[in-house]
């Protein structure tokens, strides 16, 4: 088929779809805005519970997996290796109500939708709710995807842990989870991955159209940057003495930011987090640790970047008389994502009276580490100003109606040939 070729958009029933949105968004609400699901938590639970009904009040098989995905499964006629749709429910802290939330209640929808308009389809068509990716609660991430396509580390879920201590092997036996079978989750028998997102950022919505076709996903690198100065007291040192390691910390956080901006789009770099020691209002601080997410959709580029952070650093480490020390945390390559997949979308995107843009994705997402199991495809729909990972991350409802039409008409094509 060409990629000019025009199909039926598919219908859905868009009421259901918006309720369950907003349904979705109150597990793990906060009372201060933004939703917080973090992986095993009690809001996670409940969220997984939620998801897992709707899976059943549609009559697909569910299961949970050895990490705790949730899948649903209509099993084709024909058999074959499965077509699959989803994306995560976990939240990052104070996030919003469509990162990952939308990709798994549009999968829903769309599978839900095809089995009611079409039947049982050829091939295994199948919805996940994906148990984490944002590297929220462990100092891990994409533990649900990685898991699916066999890249957890050896030992992994007794080494990390969480701000409490508590290993990802205990929260995982907190909700019934056993961390020994993890193995048990990884699929060899996918075929197609295709995910529905928020873009998270505004090229869409400056510049049109209304849906995009991700070619490729960012490599994205976090650093823990840890600076050694001096303590000492904050009312009897001169000034022009101090090895302040905050000082030092702030210089580098303004050098990390000039770089990615002098290296241009879509270079990026942000300085999420940041702790002092002693951390005592009377103490020049003695030690700074903050960590680095830098990307970029070129490996070269990203390299690049990667290492004129460090010069940088090294630099005013020098200048100011600190200590400064690197560390890779996790180091993800950029990914390119399946070509004929991209075709399946556009197809749908022009049955919806869109030709979509093709563009890259910033951002990090279960996509990037299932196209080591799968042939992915990724389709966006706008967010209102670009904003995500905070409470007011929206998309209109009509994009999110667009966008699961599109979606379910990308897994027709896929799951209901002859
Ligand atoms: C997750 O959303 C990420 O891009 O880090
Ligand atoms: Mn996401
Ligand atoms: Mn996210």
């Amino acid at each position: 088929m060409s990629a000019t070729t025009t199909r039926e958009l598919v219908e859905i029933d868009e009421r259901r779809l918006l309720r369950r949105l907003d349904d979705l968004a109150q597990r793990g609400a906060l009372a201060q805005g933004g939703i917080y699901r973090a992986l095993y938590s009690p809001a996670w639970s409940s969220a997984m519970e939620l998801v897992a009904g709707w899976l059943k009040e549609a009559g697909l098989f569910v299961r949970r997996d050895a990490v705790g995905n949730v899948w649903g499964r209509i099993e084709g006629s024909r058999g074959g290796r499965a077509i699959v749709t989803g994306s995560h429910i976990d939240t990052v802290r104070g996030g919003g109500a469509l990162d990952g939330a939308l990709g798994v209640v549009a999968g829903i929808e769309a599978v839900t939708s095809l089995w009611d308009r079409f039947g049982r389809s050829t091939r295994i068509l199948e919805c996940v709710a994906i148990c984490e990716e944002e590297g929220s609660r462990f100092n891990t991430n994409f533990w649900g995807a990685r898991a699916i396509a066999d890249r957890l580390e050896p030992g992994e879920a007794d080494r990390v842990r969480d701000a409490d201590g508590m290993t990802l092997a205990e929260a995982m036996r907190s909700v019934g989870l056993d961390p020994a079978t993890a193995a048990g989750a990884v699929r060899r028998d996918i075929d197609v991955f295709v995910e529905l997102h928020v873009e998270q950022g505004p090229i869409l919505e400056d510049h049109g159209p209304r849906l995009g076709v991700v070619t490729t996903i960012a490599g994205t690198a976090h650093l823990e940057v840890t600076v050694r100065g001096q303590p000492d007291h904050a009312g009897a040192m001169a000034m022009t003495r101090r090895r302040d390691a905050l000082l030092g910390a702030s210089a580098m956080t303004l050098a990390i930011a000039e770089t990615a901006v002098r290296m241009g789009h879509p270079a990026v770099a942000t300085v999420g987090t940041i702790a002092v020691e002693p951390a005592q209002v009377n103490v020049v601080p003695g030690i700074a640790r903050f960590t680095v997410d830098a990307r970029h959709t070129d490996p070269a580029r990203r390299t690049e970047l990667l290492t004129q952070i460090g010069d940088a650093c090294k630099a005013i480490a020098r200048e100011r008389k600190l200590d400064v020390e690197i560390r890779t945390l996790r180091d993800r390559p950029p990914v390119t994502l399946s070509p004929r997949i991209a075709d399946v979308l556009r197809r749908a995107c022009l049955a919806a009276g869109m030709e979509p843009r093709d563009m890259t994705s910033g951002a990090g997402h279960d996509a990037q580490v299932l196209t080591a199991a799968a042939n992915v495809g990724m389709l966006f729909v706008p967010s209102i100003g670009g904003r995500s990972h905070c409470p007011d991350e929206a998309t209109t409802a009509d994009d999110v109606v667009l966008g699961t039409r599109a979606l379910a008409t990308a897994l027709r094509e896929l799951a209901y040939q002859m």
